[in-house]
């Protein structure tokens, strides 16, 4: 099991909102899909740009470097140049709080 870090209140992730972390040097991107929290690595596997300067749009982010595009209920690259899926982190809700397990 690894370690829960705090992200923020469930109040300032609001569906269809996103917020980038970092911790230990890596980025997360947490991500609130039709009341849905969701966190993914937050570097986009083409070359490593911050996803969360990135456009969210229903369920899916678009690097704003070349425009890759992520499914964020999935990870899955969905739009080219990206061909590698992100890397999930789990979500954990106590308290009003979102929870992120790192490593
Ligand atoms: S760095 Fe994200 S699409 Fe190129």
């Amino acid at each position: 099991m690894g370690t829960l870090i705090k992200v923020c209140s469930v109040s300032e992730l609001p569906p269809g909102s996103m917020k980038g972390i970092e911790h230990d040097g890596k980025r997360i991107l947490v991500v609130n899909v039709e009341g849905t929290v969701h966190a993914w690595d937050g570097t986009c596997t083409h070359e490593e740009y911050d996803l969360s300067m990135g456009f969210l749009t229903g369920d899916s982010v678009t690097c704003a470097l070349h425009l890759s595009r992520f499914n964020l209920l999935t990870g899955e690259a969905v739009n080219p140049p990206a061909e590698k899926p992100l890397a999930r982190y789990e979500v954990k809700i106590a308290e009003g709080d979102i929870l992120v397990e790192v490593a």
